[in-house]
């Protein structure tokens, strides 16, 4: 069968203070009411058989809130104990189906538009995944980002994966026109995965079977799942695999993952409304007056307990204060 694996783990840290800890992005309901997490799921469940949420234990009450909310009550579970990054967080999904299912694996935080187009590019990911191939889906890059992973591709050929690169390399890549984003969504039999995983990262994936071995109903155990290695699937596998492919999709995307995707985001559908002193700056979240003097590309953020403030091309670097704030608690 065709299992569609929601990943949610992350806290979306490059877009505090609005995602917290207590309330990671995907369960901001932004969107006419309804979360990314929902809208994920929502897209998802008539063209798989059944749904599969990895989430942990700090999120899965939100999970459940959000697919009982859409009357999607029947889904399985998996909670972790520690988030230990993607890889293990699929390694997971993978050991509880059979081999030969293939699994659609999707975070819960991005935002796509065109339903026929991207039903038209699973529908081509399942066809490669049955061929026993791990299968991205490629965006056509429009920026040097460095928070994604680029694929460098030849039809379905997948020349190279490169996780993150450096701003010059991201560069480079943009201007040659032979590289895609990796979208963050992959599809794959859970053996496969499994099969790859073994050969680049053994260790990796002994620890996640001792600690999925371990489990009690659906929740992860602390101690083992401690001993697992964070490392996320683009760094664990896709940079090693000889069994890529890739779909180049037609679907719109956005991972909203910082506040200048964001920023994009509402530009490309005319919801970055100009208004008078606010020039072209982006105001969120506040619903206090706010006035820009002499400034441009500016972001400001309030939450009822943190104001951000930063110009738009210092998004990435939003993680940092999260960071730093972790650190200081
Ligand atoms: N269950 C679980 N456990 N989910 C996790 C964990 C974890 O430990 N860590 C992350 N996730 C979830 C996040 O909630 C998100 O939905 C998804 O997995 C991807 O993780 P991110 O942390 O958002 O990854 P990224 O944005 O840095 O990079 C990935 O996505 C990019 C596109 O948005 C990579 O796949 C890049 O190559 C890609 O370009
Ligand atoms: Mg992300």
């Amino acid at each position: 069968s065709l299992i569609h694996v929601i990943l949610s783990g992350g806290v979306g840290s490059r877009l505090w203070p609005l995602s917290r800890k207590s309330r990671p992005k995907q369960y901001i309901p932004l969107f006419e009411g309804k979360t990314l997490f929902q809208l994920c799921a929502m897209r998802n469940r008539e063209l798989c058989d059944r749904q599969l949420v990895v989430g942990n234990i700090n999120n899965y009450k939100l999970s459940r809130k959000n697919m009982e909310g859409l009357g999607y009550g029947d889904y399985q579970s998996i909670i972790e104990y520690w988030p230990r990054n993607t890889a293990a967080a699929i390694v997971f999904a993978a050991l509880s189906c059979d081999p030969e299912d293939v699994l659609l694996v999707t975070p819960s935080d991005h935002v796509i538009d065109g339903v026929p187009a991207y039903t038209e590019a699973v529908t081509e990911a399942v066809r490669l995944a049955g061929e026993n191939n791990l299968v991205t889906f490629g965006i056509r890059p429009d920026r040097p980002e460095t928070g994604y992973g680029y694929i460098e591709f030849e039809g379905n050929d997948v020349k190279s994966f490169r996780e993150k690169p450096d701003y010059e390399t991201a560069s480079s890549f943009v201007q040659s026109g032979r590289f895609l984003w990796n979208s963050g969504m992959f599809c794959f039999k859970a053996g496969v995965f499994l099969e790859e995983l073994g050969l680049y990262q053994p260790e990796l994936l002994a620890a996640a079977r001792q600690a999925w071995e371990n489990k009690s109903y659906d929740f992860l155990p602390d101690e083992q799942s401690r001993m697992i290695p964070a490392l996320s699937v683009d760094y664990a596998v896709m940079e090693h695999s000889q069994r890529l492919k890739v779909v180049p999709a037609t679907f719109t995307w956005s991972d909203l993952g910082s506040f200048g995707a964001l920023w994009d985001y509402k530009e490309s559908r005319g919801k970055k409304q100009p208004e008078p002193g606010r020039g072209n700056n982006l105001v969120l979240g506040s619903s206090k007056h706010v006035e820009f003097i002499g400034m441009e590309n500016m972001i400001l953020v309030e939450t009822e307990d943190a104001i951000l403030v930063l110009p738009r091309e210092k998004s990435q670097e939003v993680k940092n204060v999260y960071e730093r704030l972790e650190q200081e608690k």
